[in-house]
């Protein structure tokens, strides 16, 4: 039974949310309270007994204490809380704020089904990582750490009232954090579009260039906050330029294209993870890093052994936390060890994330990190989806793309 507290100022919302839910009863427990503060008496109650609220579901303009102060409270009292945003579709500014502390953001109003559905989907998330303490860690984190260059280079670009979408896009797409971001916010139900927006040009044009600053902006004001501590053995340039090369190769598989746009993702964002761990962990990875070199094994064989988890999977955590599409999520999870259903055949977005990293480290060796296990690729899974004998047409291609984004 999953408890979450719902937090709202008007009586009638919160009346309306508590009759809405009445269904629920069963699955989740559910909390109401009227203002941030009580919200907070609430938790701390709670924490007294011993107990904690999965969720904390907020509105986010409510006088005295808004719902962005309340959860910069959360995240930094009770990490392992989800964090979500429920407000009014003009609230779209104010929303903003919320944006370096929420984890998914929902429109009021918002019909029960779908209410139910992204708690549901966000909660379930904490499955995934078996260690409470990890999760803690994964918890307090309200953004992943980015590459300063590129968003300097953003912010330059915006300075420019004749900026072209073209030009913000290029520059976006080199940063998988504001990329992830950027997708989560335009993916999110104040938007509702009726289909997933998986490319940055798109979700650049639906933003718009005042949002998008006020995006960067947060996530600039947020990177204040991170140690800068270096990891010896990882190179955050390096993980760029290994997940944008598996990105391109992505795109280059032959797949329907909403699978293919959906691959680009995952293989974007497939190590997400090891930025969380260079970023919140950074002597456990250093750890974890020289012991795959030392006994050569592949990185995530050791992260298992040492940490009881991967960056597969912390990867994967964050990713769903945020809301991005389950598709995504999984890819990510299983990216090193992916599993054919029965009757599966072809490539879906699980198949493409794999063969697309492994082709990048193959071709490249860039992922420093994975490298002492020189064929990262699984060929029993992948000639039980009866793509084996395409790898060599595919390394071709890879080469090819290692190329030109190496000449331009
Ligand atoms: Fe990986
Ligand atoms: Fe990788």
């Amino acid at each position: 039974m999953k408890s979450i507290l719902f937090v709202d100022d008007e009586p009638m919302v919160l009346q309306g949310l508590q009759r809405m839910l009445r269904p629920h009863r069963a699955i989740w427990d559910m909390s109401f309270a009227a203002s941030g503060a009580e919200a907070l008496a609430m938790l701390e109650g709670n924490a007294l007994e011993g107990k904690a609220f999965d969720a904390v579901v907020t509105d986010m303009r409510m006088p005295g204490m808004d719902g962005a102060s309340l959860l910069e409270q959360v995240r930094d009292r009770y990490p392992a809380a989800i964090r979500i945003v429920l407000s009014g579709y003009f609230e779209k500014e104010a929303a903003m704020r919320a944006l370096p502390v929420a984890h998914q953001f929902l429109a009021k109003p918002c019909d029960p089904g779908k209410l139910r559905d992204a708690i549901d989907r966000a909660v379930g998330f904490m499955g995934l990582l078996p260690d409470v303490a990890l999760r803690r860690v994964v918890g307090a984190i309200g953004k992943l750490p980015t590459l300063p260059r590129t968003s300097a280079l953003l912010v330059q670009a915006l300075q420019d009232p004749d900026v072209q979408t073209d030009e913000i896009a290029a520059i976006v797409e080199q940063d998988v954090g504001i990329t992830a971001k950027m997708l989560q916010l335009v993916n999110s139900a104040f938007f509702s579009l009726p289909n997933y927006v998986t490319s940055v040009r798109m979700a650049v044009n639906y933003l718009g260039l005042d949002t998008l600053k006020q995006l960067v902006l947060s996530v600039e004001l947020f990177r204040t906050l991170q140690p800068s501590q270096a990891v010896a053995g990882f190179s955050l340039e390096h993980l760029q330029e290994h997940s944008q090369l598996a990105a391109r190769i992505a795109a280059g598989l032959p797949a329907p294209e909403p699978v293919v746009a959906a691959g680009v993702v995952a293989a974007a964002l497939h190590d997400t993870g090891k930025l969380v761990l260079a970023a919140r962990l950074p002597h456990e990875f250093q750890l974890a890093l020289q012991a795959s070199r030392a006994q050569k094994l592949p990185l995530h064989v050791i992260e298992r052994t040492q940490m009881g988890t991967t960056h597969a999977e912390i990867g994967a955590y964050l990713l769903g936390l945020w809301g991005l599409p389950d598709s995504v999520v999984d890819a990510v999870c299983r990216h090193h060890c992916p599993v054919a259903a029965e009757g599966d055949q072809g490539l879906d977005v699980l198949a493409i994330t794999h063969v697309a990293d492994g082709l990048a480290t193959e071709v490249d060796g860039n992922d420093a990190e994975d490298a002492p296990a020189a064929g990262l690729l699984d060929i029993a899974y992948l000639a039980r989806l009866g793509l084996d004998a395409r790898l060599p047409v595919w390394r071709t291609m890879a080469r090819q793309v290692l190329e030109d984004l190496r000449g331009e």
